[in-house]
């Protein structure tokens, strides 16, 4: 009979890089490979296993992980010494666009997982062990990848959900459509499977993740008849189950915005009032080129709608600044939308050449010093508005879910439904509960606040 935990007293490493997409991924890798025997190792230096989940939004990212693998060699060459090993895989979107290119240039690598293909991982594993050579495993194939899974094991009061991956928009700057591959929805009922578990271990808030969260689409849930349901429809109907107070969704793209969405924004309290919804940039001849189809007009007008249904909403967004082409006025247009709209919070950055993309290719690219002077000149603004948004909730009582303990002694951290870290003196016994807090002050990251009393039970 066969071992079914064969790797029983082994551990792995997994080492996380770039967004919330591979966090989860990452989490979702651990809890396929802890049923297999393996526990979780803090550093590489004791792994048996180290698995890189790669992320390729960043220029040089390969490069970084060639770097990261060259120490790794370092440390299984040592191993073999003494008749040990340590097994690597790398995972994620740098897998998926460097492929076999990673097994030539770094041969002592084990395995090369795909993100449509880590749930294979185990397998991989035992293949590799005994086949003792790479494998790769970096196929489009999207065989319901999710659903094969192991249950979600939830850590804490708040949990990501993936119910959607990969893009089709192919903005010209990003490597996502081709490492992540075509838009997939996850069905509803494995959506809604996930959630209700996580809320019955205690999970109050889930963040929807998705490169395009809401394209989300799928038929109506087993037994309800109808026609496909959006994003807004998947929310109402999360906003039933009970124990689950905050839904949150990202990365949202302006083109799939629809009205039912914007309604539930409007009307379900559970919703968050936060969104985070990129234009990347603000003149018509930029956009045009960085094939996002849409207007500066056409993103204003929306958010116009957004905060006719949700007054209060929070605002986030990404931008680009240098984008091929992009010439000082056509900055400007930047700076005048991010005037017009009025963010909470903002992720900016210098445009860098992907390899690939079609943005790599074109004429014009941007000097870096201009580039660096406008992200400054983006970033102050963008930095002014975070620090007036968040001085507009001194005064307020805002309910927090509290998360983690703070630094201090006797203080917990939590989260306004803004989004903002809330840093107030609460008993531990608060953890995972949401209160309401009275908002005192700002510090540069956070907000400073205390319980309002007689409102809480200890
Ligand atoms: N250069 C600079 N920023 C980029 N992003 C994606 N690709 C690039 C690139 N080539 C940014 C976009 C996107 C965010 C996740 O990363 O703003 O919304
Ligand atoms: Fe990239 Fe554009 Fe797709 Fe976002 S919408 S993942 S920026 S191609």
């Amino acid at each position: 009979m066969t071992d079914p935990r064969p790797n029983q007293g082994k551990s792995v490493f997994v080492r996380t890089y770039g967004c919330q997409m591979n966090v989860y991924d990452s989490e979702r890798i651990v809890g396929l490979l802890k049923p297999l025997g393996y526990s979780v190792a803090e550093t590489p230096d004791n792994a048996d296993l180290v698995v890189l989940n790669t992320c390729h939004i960043r220029e040089k990212a390969a490069e970084k992980v060639y770097s990261d693998l060259g120490r790794l060699k370092r440390i299984k060459n040592s191993r073999n010494k003494t008749g040990g090993d340590l097994k690597i895989a790398v995972a994620g979107c740098v897998a998926q666009a460097e492929g076999s290119e990673i097994t030539s240039r770094a041969p002592y690598v084990n395995m090369v997982v795909g993100p449509q293909a880590y749930h294979r991982l185990p397998e991989l594993l035992a293949r590799a062990a005994r086949e003792k050579g790479e494998v790769l495993d970096t196929d489009f194939a999207v065989e319901e990848k999710f659903d094969r899974l192991a249950e979600r094991k939830a850590d804490g009061p708040t949990a990501f959900l993936t119910i959607q991956e990969g893009c089709d928009k192919f903005c010209t700057f990003c490597v996502v459509p081709y490492t992540r591959g075509a838009e997939v929805s996850r069905s509803i009922d494995a959506v809604v499977a996930e959630a209700r578990s996580l809320a019955a271990q205690g999970v109050r808030e889930i963040t929807l993740l998705g490169q395009n969260v809401n394209a989300w689409a799928s038929a109506p849930p087993a037994g309800m008849a109808g026609s496909a349901w959006g994003l807004g429809e998947l929310c109402r109907h999360l906003a039933k189950i009970d124990g689950l107070d905050r839904i949150r969704f990202t990365t949202s793209h302006p083109r799939d915005m629809d009205d039912g969405l914007i309604a539930a924004l409007g009307e379900e309290e559970k919703l968050m009032p936060y969104l985070h919804l990129p234009v990347q940039a603000g003149s018509d001849k930029i956009l045009k080129a960085m094939n996002r189809g849409h207007t500066a007009e056409h993103y204003i007008r929306l958010i116009e709608r957004i905060r006719a249904a949700r007054p209060d909403i929070a605002l986030s967004g990404d931008f680009i600044v240098g984008f091929p082409g992009e010439t000082s006025e056509d900055f400007k247009e930047t700076l005048a939308v991010v005037e017009e709209v009025g963010y909470a919070s903002a992720y900016s950055f210098k445009y860098s050449r992907r390899p690939g993309t079609p943005g790599a290719a074109m004429q014009k690219q941007v000097p870096e010093e201009q580039k660096s002077e406008h992200l400054a000149q983006l970033q102050a603004l963008l930095e002014r508005q975070r620090t007036e948004f968040n001085q507009k909730q001194v005064g307020k009582s805002l309910p927090v879910l509290f998360e983690k303990a703070g630094r201090k002694h006797g203080q917990l951290v939590g989260r306004s439904p803004y989004l903002q870290s809330v840093h107030v003196s609460a008993p531990e016994s608060m953890l995972g509960s949401i209160a309401p807090v009275s908002i005192e002050g700002v510090t540069p990251n956070a907000l400073a606040g205390v319980l309002k009393e007689g409102e809480y039970a200890a």
